[in-house]
């Protein structure tokens, strides 16, 4: 599968957990720019302390930061991308449209999951994260099978995000709503946006996703 897709959508839409449960079933690669700033923040640097005290307020980091790390991965090489929560400017898009370019590789879809705000607001006030796979649980939507443990992976490392809090969730909605939805008309333009109901159950969000891989899959065999 060589197919690369970018999945958009506001703060708790569930872009994560679609991306990780299409990387088991059809073998695409994760990029999470939220997942390599996370990283990126462990570091002691100035640039890793930058990111944290904005991460933490909900802000967007800045266009060049996040650029440099998603060159850095298309540029080693690969395909069937899933880029997840990048690009969230017009900045970043015409960047990754370039970068895209320059290797021979194109977007062959935009899904865009829709979610209202209230359902935002409880799925990120109940999320949590497992330290040592990475696997995303919820209180009530999804919660692990034995308390206390990752269903995957066994760790007992269960986390919530430092910017999972009300303040920053604001913030967050305010960026998605200035900066990153103008990308639904910039990718509509395109012909390439699909919108999915993101107010699903995870399992019928992901059997939507599943029905328009296979028909871009079908596209890619003609
Ligand atoms: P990032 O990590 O990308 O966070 P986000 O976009 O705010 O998205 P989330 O991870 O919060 O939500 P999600 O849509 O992945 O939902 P999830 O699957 O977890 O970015 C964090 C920060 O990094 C940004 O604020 C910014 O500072 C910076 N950053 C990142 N990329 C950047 C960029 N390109 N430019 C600049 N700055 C950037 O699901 C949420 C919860 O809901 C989970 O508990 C899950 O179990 C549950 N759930 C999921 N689906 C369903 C469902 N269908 N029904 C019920 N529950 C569900």
């Amino acid at each position: 599968m060589t197919t690369n897709i970018i999945l958009l959508g506001p703060p708790g839409a569930g872009k994560g957990t679609q991306a990780r449960k299409l990387t088991e079933d059809r073998g695409l690669v994760q990029l999470s720019t939220g997942d390599m700033l996370r990283e990126a923040r462990k570091s002691s640097t100035e640039t890793g302390k930058r990111v944290a005290e904005v991460m933490d307020r909900g802000e967007l980091v800045t266009d060049e930061i996040v650029i440099d790390l998603i060159r850095e991965r298309i540029q080693a090489g690969g395909s069937g991308f899933i880029f997840d929560g990048f690009p969230r400017t017009l900045v970043q898009a015409d960047a990754l449209r370039e970068l895209m370019e320059e290797q021979g590789q194109t977007i062959a879809a935009v899904i865009e999951m829709s979610v209202d705000d209230d359902q935002l607001v409880k799925r990120i006030s109940g999320r949590f994260t497992c330290g040592g796979c990475g696997e995303v649980y919820h209180d009530t939507s999804r919660p692990t099978q034995v308390s206390g443990s990752c269903d995957d992976c066994g760790s007992e490392q269960l986390l919530r995000r430092p910017d999972d809090n009300a303040e920053s969730l604001r913030t967050r909605l305010m960026e998605y709503y200035k900066k990153t939805s103008p990308l639904v008309g910039y990718f509509w333009r395109e012909g390439k946006l699909h919108r999915v109901n993101g107010l699903q159950s995870i399992g019928n969000v992901s059997a939507d996703v599943n029905r328009l891989m296979e028909g871009l899959s079908e596209r890619e065999a003609l």
